[in-house]
């Protein structure tokens, strides 16, 4: 989080205004951004979308998207007015050069009104065949020529495969500079991910113990009770490997994974997490066999009611091969991890919505209680709580209040809920600051990227080609297939689950 902070005058064009990203997320955390004072004095929010709105409806629009969804809750009336007099609506078609031109006598109004050191940022919030013809265009109409001023905002999902993803990064160097292109990871911004980094290098007591002689093996874990709902068009063509591992759950291991950073610089962070990709062990047809588990559900009861199973959501193939789960045996072949697995599932449709990361200790060398003592024994186990619960647990053993020696594993907690007043600012809202800010941290370069594409793309290659003949294999509201149970517990391990908080 910036602490203090004097931006310059900036223009936010929002392709995809109308759309679902904006309504739900980019618009209410601006809002929020402004309302808590983080927002330029001058700044100007241009939507554009296809269809026509006057400039009032759009706002209005905006509005009813902030009212249902910002974790502030409705909009305060009287900030709303002056927040959404920066508001404005330009219908345009991304792939018509006659429109952009007038988009961009739009935004050149607002640069010759706000002056010079004007900031624009462009923001790619619609689906990824649009990415391409506004970049040309933006290129075209000279309208982010101005290597520090001017940014580009990419959403994911940022190609569908290595191939894709390098035409992309290839298509916006060819226009850009590397450092005007922010690819989207929203998990990047959650702020319990970027305590991760807090945690682990401000701290001097982790760093003896963060590798291979302490650790037995790392899990990552996102799981979801939500199924595809509407998203079943988009959700055919992607599958749970490309739309979580390639990019969120890969991004928590770098982060897990990484070497110690010589300072904060974007570069040197993400030099580091990128070099853990390029050591992950490359999957064999082997490996594919034994270490990854692929899933799709079937219908069931979600808090009781029921549910259908994902061949029967909208847009969604009725013999669909998609894989709504999937789970992951990954190494990391380097002197730190060399030996310690790191498995990472997640799914859609499970018992839980919850993001987990758990690292779980060696056991000590000798154990000098008799087994009577130490029935509970569990090993250290550290667990980072990203979501819904923000918190990390350090569990460790101790003794039991009373007369006689009886052991069991405790939790030493540090909560957000307990420990901070503040509500903490949701991930949209952390990144937006930061895109006006130049700082690309908590972005994703082009070479990571693709070098996660590359990591995946044999078990992608292996899933499409090979039918999956179990599908459906797991029942909404559990905890996926068996496979995965066995996964882990071939090693001598088992998911671990933060139990139901039943507040
Ligand atoms: C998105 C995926 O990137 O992340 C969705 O496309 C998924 O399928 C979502 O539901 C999860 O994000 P969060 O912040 O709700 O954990």
């Amino acid at each position: 989080m910036k602490t203090s902070i004097s931006l310059s005058p900036t223009i936010i064009v929002i392709f995809g205004g109308t759309g679902d990203l904006n309504l739900r997320k980019l618009a209410p955390a601006l809002y929020n951004l402004y309302v808590e004072g983080f927002m330029p004095e001058k700044f100007a929010i241009i939507g554009t979308a296809r269809r026509p709105l006057t400039n009032e409806k759009f706002r209005d629009t905006l509005m009813d998207g902030v009212n249902s969804f910002s974790r502030t809750g409705k909009v305060n009336k009287e900030k709303w007015e002056k927040f959404s007099e920066n508001v404005h609506y330009n219908p345009t078609d991304v792939k018509d050069s006659a429109s952009f031109d007038e988009l961009k006598v739009v935004v050149d109004k607002f640069k010759d009104e706000f002056g010079a050191g004007t900031q624009i940022l462009f923001y790619l919030a619609v689906s990824p065949d649009l990415f391409p013809p506004i970049a040309k265009r933006l290129a075209k109409f000279k309208m982010a020529e101005n290597e520090d001023n001017c940014r580009i905002v990419v959403e994911k999902p940022f190609g569908k495969d290595l191939e894709t993803a390098r035409e992309l990064n290839a298509l916006l160097k060819e226009r850009f500079k590397e450092k005007q292109i922010y690819r989207i990871d929203h998990y990047l911004g959650k702020e319990t991910v970027q305590n991760i980094m807090a945690f682990r290098f401000a701290n001097s007591f982790l760093e003896p113990l963060w590798n291979r002689n302490y650790i037995d093996h790392i899990q990552i874990s996102v799981t979801e009770q939500l199924g595809v709902g509407e998203r079943g068009g988009y959700y055919e063509g992607s599958g749970a490997l490309r739309d979580m591992i390639q990019n969120h759950l890969l991004q928590l291991l770098c982060i897990i994974g990484m070497e110690t950073p010589i300072n904060f610089n974007a570069d040197e962070i993400r030099d580091k997490k990128v070099d853990v990709l390029k050591a992950m062990r490359p999957f064999s047809a082997e490996d594919i066999r034994f270490n990854t588990v692929r899933g799709q559900y079937t219908k069931g009861w979600v808090e009781g009611k029921e549910v259908p199973g994902y061949r029967h959501e909208n847009g969604v193939d009725p013999d669909s091969n998609t894989e709504t789960f999937a789970a992951i045996k990954f190494f990391v072949d380097n002197w730190r991890w060399q030996g310690v697995p790191f498995y990472v599932r997640t799914g859609k449709r499970l018992f839980q919505t919850s993001s987990l990361i758990t690292i779980q200790f060696k056991d000590v060398p000798h154990h000098i209680f008799p087994p009577a003592v130490t029935e509970h024994w569990q090993q250290n186990r550290l667990i980072i709580s990203i979501q819904p619960e923000m918190s990390i647990r350090l569990q460790v053993q101790g003794k039991r209040p009373g007369l006689d020696m009886v052991l069991n594993p405790v939790d030493m907690v540090f909560d957000y809920k307990g420990t901070y007043t503040t509500q903490s600012p949701e991930a949209y809202e952390t990144l937006l600051l930061d895109v006006m800010t130049g700082d690309q941290t908590q972005f994703m370069r082009a070479d990571q990227v693709e070098t996660a594409w590359e990591l995946l793309m044999p078990v992608i290659h292996a899933w499409e080609t090979k039918k999956s003949l179990s599908f459906p294999n797991y029942s909404a509201d559990s905890w996926g297939p068996e496979d995965a149970e066995a996964l882990i517990a071939r090693d001598g391990f088992h998911w671990f689950a933060l139990p139901l908080n039943k507040d």
